[in-house]
């Protein structure tokens, strides 16, 4: 079964030809980041441009680059949401028009589970139940994880999400956007124990907050100023504690269920401290992290295509009335 997925949930325009849920045979990524860098974040007005002028291309060149034309695609599943209204329109028109007009059952698929399906590719995937972790621009969520299309909200963030977070403090820093991978960088070189900010699970339950640390680093900054050296500390010290509240929630959530894997998903799950972390303190309690490759970390259609190979197998084909759930 030949799976062509659609997805522009934000600054990605994403197409890809996946056989059977895991054999990949094209990815095309077309990111409008460039235009968004002087602004310090997304402006969904310029995303959705982006994603209108490229689609086509896009969807064309993941063809070609499979060695297959238009018509050899059995279905289409595209990204329903969450995803920012207009990006995830461009997508859906899309997709909607080539199921028309090919005659293909047309797929709508959700981001966050997705993101988590990127994991499960790889010859050793773990068995259903487990625990679902997306930590990404948009999502700090963690799920119990009955199947692919079975997700129980076990935790959410309460204001930022992780990545909005580091992009956040990164522009604080004047370090640039996106700010997750420059902190993960230059955090290798800071001393993570040089200022104590504190980011705690919210009431002892699986939900986060990250707004007040990302206050926090702002007051300090301010009081302290910063030079080479203490943007270092600065990025070791926000990190570390943002990484060990996601950490320490996602493994008191495996415990809970008695379960014995982790499932990460999200532009985060890239972070080269995160798998260092929760590799360590997973296999100290018995608990297997599976991370996605990371070409498969942030936003990609490799995991559309391939999470719409399970819906179609469970019949959940949807009408050509969908529209976006942002
Ligand atoms: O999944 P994604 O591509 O888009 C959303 O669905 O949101 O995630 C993008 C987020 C950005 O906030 C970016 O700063 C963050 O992922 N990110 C990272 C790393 N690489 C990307 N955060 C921490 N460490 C990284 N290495
Ligand atoms: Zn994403």
């Amino acid at each position: 079964m030949l799976i062509l997925g659609i997805e522009t949930s934000c600054d990605e325009t994403a197409a890809s030809v996946v056989k059977n849920g895991k054999d990949v045979l094209s990815s095309i990524v077309s990111s409008s980041l460039r235009y968004h860098k002087r602004f310090g974040g997304v402006i969904p007005e310029i995303a959705t441009r982006h994603h209108v002028e490229n689609i086509d291309k896009v969807v064309f060149r993941s063809l070609k680059s499979a060695g297959l034309t238009i018509r050899d695609i059995d279905v289409i599943a595209v990204t329903q949401g969450p995803g920012l209204v207009g990006a995830l329109l461009a997508g859906i028109s899309c997709a909607k028009s080539m199921a028309y007009a090919l005659d293909v059952p047309l797929l709508a698929v959700d981001h966050l589970k997705a993101h988590v399906y990127a994991s499960l590719m790889r010859r050793d995937p773990p068995c259903f139940p487990f625990i679902g972790l997306v930590i990404s621009g948009g999502h700090t969520r963690l799920s119990l994880v009955n199947g692919f299309d079975d997700f129980v909200i076990l935790g959410d963030t309460l204001d930022d999400a992780i990545g909005e977070a580091y992009d956040k403090v990164a522009k604080i820093l004047k370090l640039g956007y996106p700010g997750g991978p420059i902190i993960d960088r230059l955090a290798k070189k800071g001393n993570p124990e040089a200022i104590k900010f504190t980011c705690r699970s919210v009431n002892g339950t699986l939900d986060f907050s990250f707004s007040g640390i990302k206050t926090a680093v702002l007051y300090h900054t301010r009081a302290k100023g910063f030079c080479r050296q203490s943007v270092k500390d600065v990025a070791a010290s926000f990190q570390e504690a943002v990484l060990k509240v996601v950490a320490a929630n996602s493994l008191k959530a495996v415990e809970k269920y008695r379960l014995k894997a982790l499932v990460i998903g999200g532009g985060v799950s890239a972070n080269s401290r995160f798998r260092e972390m929760i590799t360590k303190d997973g296999a100290t309690r018995g608990i297997k992290a599976y991370f996605p490759s990371i070409g498969l970390c942030s936003d990609n259609a490799v995991m559309v295509a391939g999470l719409g190979y399970h819906l179609y197998k469970k019949g959940c084909n949807v009408s050509l009335d969908i529209t976006a759930v942002p």
